[in-house]
């Protein structure tokens, strides 16, 4: 079983402010569908419920909350972590979409992390976790400096 992340983060580690993002990046967006459509997402209630439309189409949506049997249509409700794990597939990449509160519960667990870095800091009330570059090696690298806000796409694979 495989777990990656994939999260834009700011200068700050700022992720998100009033259960919203804190930037628009119509291309960013777009390749978030591109690396999720067809996989398993795993997300939070807070970031069930920013979801404009409801579940993300195309893709198993799991999401995690404390409220037992909350049932939402279209989506798998598990009650904890383990719970989360147990209902990924094996032999697949399933991803960890958010937002703080489940990126910092995955941390540990996740073998690579999608990061679009944006180059600002933002006010913000959720933030990513510290990242310790010394466990991850960077795989991929492209950087958008034409964009406003500016930002870097990584790829980090954690170390054996
Ligand atoms: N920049 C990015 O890439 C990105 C991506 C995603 C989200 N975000 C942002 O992140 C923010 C939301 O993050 P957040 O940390 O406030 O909320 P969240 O992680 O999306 O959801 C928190 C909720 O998840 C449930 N939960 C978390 N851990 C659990 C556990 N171990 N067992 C059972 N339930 C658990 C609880 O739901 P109940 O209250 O129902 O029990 C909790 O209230 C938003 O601003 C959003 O826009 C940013």
């Amino acid at each position: 079983m495989s777990f990656s992340i994939i999260v834009a983060v700011a200068e700050n580690y700022a992720i998100g402010a009033n259960n919203d993002l804190l930037w628009y990046i119509p291309e960013d967006l777009k390749r978030f569908k591109k690396i999720t459509t067809g996989n398993t997402i795993i997300m939070g209630k807070k970031t069930f419920e920013s979801l404009p439309n409801g579940p993300l189409p195309n893709r198993r949506n799991i999401v995690i909350s404390d409220i037992k049997n909350d049932c939402v249509e279209g989506c798998i409700v598990v009650d904890s972590i383990q719970n989360a794990i147990e209902a990924c597939k094996p032999n697949e990449e399933n991803f960890i979409i958010g937002g703080g509160s489940i990126y910092k519960q995955f941390l540990d667990i996740a073998d690579k992390i999608y990061l679009t870095k944006v180059h600002r800091n933002y006010d913000a009330d959720v933030f990513f976790p510290k990242i310790d570059f010394n466990n991850w090696i960077t795989t991929f690298k492209e950087s958008h400096k034409e964009n406003n806000p500016p930002y870097t796409y990584l790829i980090l694979n954690r170390k054996k």
